[in-house]
């Protein structure tokens, strides 16, 4: 007869002291969140307003980023806070809806798609060394301003073609207005109610109108005309699904329109402007990558056909992401009782995966604070947790912007870092601060010396 196997013991999650961390920066959460996986172990229970559940195993990451939404959605404040700014595009869409539309977008990120964006990249990127060769020597700029900038035009530029020109101030400044008050919103909101009913705040009403005034404005007049630019836009308006040729309404379009635009600058400017951070705290890194960028570009802008060429670029890249992700953490809703590593995480639950912990995970990164792009050696031959290093997500709801992403990062380190050498200002600080994305708290003024007269 066969035995009778008794399920394993189920016990409620280790829970941090009632309205732990409320008094805490939110700004510092990345680090708070490291520090209750340290104590607490990977699952971990805060007790803030609500209960929120840290997840900071790969396998338990796994399970619900691989899940459908029925059983983890992205029903969260977070989620329902920015989409009303950003509609129901890609990154607030859930269930068929949003299976529906990402089978729709998919092609418009595929390699051939994207590997063409390569030539305004490189156009915008130059246009920036030419202004950093003119400034006066020793004078510092802020690097993640130069960064947003430039990634806001390299999206502007790959979604609307030359279209954006006119509109490119107008629109950041939106934008910014929008990030901002939504971020206003959110602390406001975590320190009331979560279930409340959602209202614009007026000053992002505001933005939302007149960034749709542009958004509907160039759309339609893409319509009217008969002109092709094979730009997202274009690409866009031509979607059609496969079974039914359905494209897509006008109010759709504007919501992934507007979704690409903010989802796809800040995130990579961010990124930029840590790994040259990062390189400036690491010189011998440096060195090796400028011996590789020269050995094989010998002085020309890298073209995305090089990339293969250059792998230790991409490892320096990989890297500063561990590090400094910037998405930092992840939201969930869970839909039924789950249990994860024996602890119960009941339906309806909040849960953080905690990106920037989870890359300092020690049981995956030996010594996890050392920067140390080897770890991406892509002839390492040991293998390594699929969901152990996840800055772009992971599964069916992995970023579509990755490869576009990562073309964009590397083309412009690859162009900027043999013709200048960096320097973080004198007395400057940095530190990261997680806002929607990880940027540096007090700026990052760096000096931007071109090369040959640094040597000179
Ligand atoms: C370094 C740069 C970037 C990082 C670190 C990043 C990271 C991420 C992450 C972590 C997600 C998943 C969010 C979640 O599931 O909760 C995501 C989703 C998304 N990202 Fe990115 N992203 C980057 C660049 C871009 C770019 C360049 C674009 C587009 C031009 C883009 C468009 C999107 C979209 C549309 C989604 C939603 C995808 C879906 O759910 O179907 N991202 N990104």
């Amino acid at each position: 007869m066969n035995e009778r196997v008794s399920p394993p013991p189920v016990s409620p999650a280790p829970a941090t002291p009632w309205l732990h961390g409320l008094r805490s920066n939110p700004d510092d959460r990345p680090q708070f969140f490291q520090d209750l996986v340290q104590r607490y172990g990977d699952v971990v229970r805060w007790r803030f307003l609500f209960d929120i559940f840290l997840l900071n195993h790969p396998d338990d990451i796994k399970r619900v980023l691989s899940a459908p939404s029925e059983k983890f959605s992205k029903g969260t404040l977070d989620y329902r806070i920015l989409a009303l700014s950003l509609g129901n595009g890609l990154v607030t869409n859930d269930g068929p809806h949003w299976v529906y539309q990402r089978k729709l977008m998919q092609p418009l990120f595929h390699n051939r798609s994207i590997n063409p964006f390569d030539e305004p990249i490189n156009r915008l990127t130059n246009a920036l060394a030419e202004r950093w060769a003119r400034q006066p020597a020793g004078q510092s700029v802020l690097m993640e301003r130069e960064m947003g900038k430039l990634t806001f035009e390299a999206v502007g530029t790959t979604l609307f073609g030359v279209d954006i020109e006119q509109h490119a101030d107008e629109i950041s400044k939106v934008l910014e207005v929008v990030n901002v008050s939504t971020q206003e919103l959110r602390s406001i909101l975590l320190l009331l109610l979560p279930w409340l009913p959602l209202k614009h705040t007026r000053a992002s009403r505001d933005a939302v109108a007149r960034l749709d005034r542009i958004v509907f404005g160039m759309i339609n007049a893409r319509r009217a005309s008969s002109e092709r630019r094979d730009d997202i836009l274009d690409r866009l308006l031509a979607a059609r699904d496969e079974d039914t040729g359905a494209g897509m309404d006008e109010q759709q379009i504007r919501d992934e329109v507007v979704t690409l635009l903010l989802a796809g600058h800040e995130t990579s400017s961010n990124a930029l402007a840590w790994t040259f951070w990062m390189l400036t705290q690491h010189r011998d890194v440096e060195a090796r990558l400028l011996e590789e960028l020269s050995s094989v570009l010998n002085g020309r802008p890298a073209l995305s056909s090089d990339l293969a060429q250059l792998p230790y670029l991409k490892q320096v890249v990989q890297e500063s992401m561990r590090l400094l992700p910037p998405v930092w953490a992840i939201a969930r809703r869970s839909h039924q009782d789950e249990v994860f590593q024996g602890h119960l995480v009941p339906a309806g639950a909040y849960i953080t995966i905690p990106i920037y912990a989870l890359h300092r995970h020690p049981e995956f990164w030996p010594d996890p604070e050392r920067f140390d792009p080897e770890r991406f050696n892509p002839n390492r031959t040991d293998p390594r947790h699929s969901y152990c290093y996840i800055p772009f997500a992971a599964g069916p709801r992995t970023c579509i912007g990755a490869g576009m992403a990562m073309l964009e990062i590397q083309l412009v380190i690859a162009n900027l870092l043999p013709r200048f050498r960096m320097d973080v200002a004198p007395g400057a600080r940095i530190e990261p601060a997680a806002k929607v994305t990880l940027t540096p708290k007090f700026g990052m003024p760096m000096t931007v010396t071109p090369r040959h007269a640094a040597s000179t």
